[in-house]
């Protein structure tokens, strides 16, 4: 199973939890499970949130079989919580429960609902005050934070980068935040030299790859129009 987010992140959320022995993984925003059933592939247990009625009954009678997948159904502000609060050890936490174009359109009654909120995320990061382990945090759709959305979605409901930000650093001071790809991630100190490398070997190889492939296409464009010998290097 895929997860819905880039292929670094993921191999950056499960070299994590090789290198520190991570048990859990903690999901807001379950939609039909599909990231928590990868995260239930690489982790002891995987415990997902989902405020939707529809969205939460689907990801059940696709997933409910998971035997490590725990399907909560509630408002992340309420349940995230006692889901920390019940942890033994660390997580890497997917904050997700807030809502991009796609998902509107897919979040059925749920948007119609008085205290519905489009993001909910600074009152999620409230929930991780005071806990005894400082988890790894994975805030998805980073360039929701970094610019103002487009209409229709409402501007009051979404916090800035800067507001994340500060809201992370009361959470711990010592957070060492970085803005990945479309992730806002907050790692631990002890996790931050790891997350920094891992990091650089994925850009360099990314680099590695895609001069690879600039010289592939631009030696068969030179081929096919039958110049004299292959490009050597760019
Ligand atoms: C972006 S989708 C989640 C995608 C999913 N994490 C994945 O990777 O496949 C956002 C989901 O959050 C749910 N949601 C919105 N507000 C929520 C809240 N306050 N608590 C829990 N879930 C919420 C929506 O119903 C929607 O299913």
């Amino acid at each position: 199973m895929q997860a819905n987010f880039h292929k670094n992140i993921a191999r950056l959320i499960t070299d994590i939890q090789a290198e520190f022995e991570v048990p859990h993984f903690v999901e807001t925003g379950t939609n039909v499970g599909q990231t928590a059933e990868w995260a239930s592939e690489h982790f002891d247990d995987v415990t997902t949130i989902e405020l939707d009625d529809d969205l939460y009954e689907t990801a059940v009678s696709e997933r409910g079989h998971i035997e490590n997948l725990s399907i909560v159904k509630g408002n992340s502000t309420e349940e995230l919580g006692p889901v920390l609060a019940d942890l033994h050890g660390q997580a890497v936490v997917h904050l997700d429960a807030h809502l991009g174009g796609k998902w509107l359109a897919s979040a059925g009654d749920t948007t119609a609902s008085e205290d519905f909120t489009e993001c909910p995320l600074m009152d999620e990061l409230d929930a991780f005050k005071g806990l005894e382990e400082t988890h790894y945090l994975f805030i998805d759709d980073a360039r929701v934070f970094t610019s103002p959305r487009r209409e229709p979605f409402n501007p009051d409901d979404w916090p800035s980068v800067q507001d994340v930000i500060h809201k992370l650093e009361e959470v711990d001071p010592d957070y060492h935040v970085i803005i990945y790809l479309d992730e806002i991630i907050a790692v631990p100190p002890e996790g931050r030299a790891f997350v920094r490398d891992r990091i650089r070997t994925y850009k360099t190889e990314d680099r590695e790859a895609s001069s690879r492939l600039r010289r592939y296409i631009m030696n068969k464009v030179w081929q096919h129009a039958s110049l004299s010998g292959p490009v050597r290097d760019l």
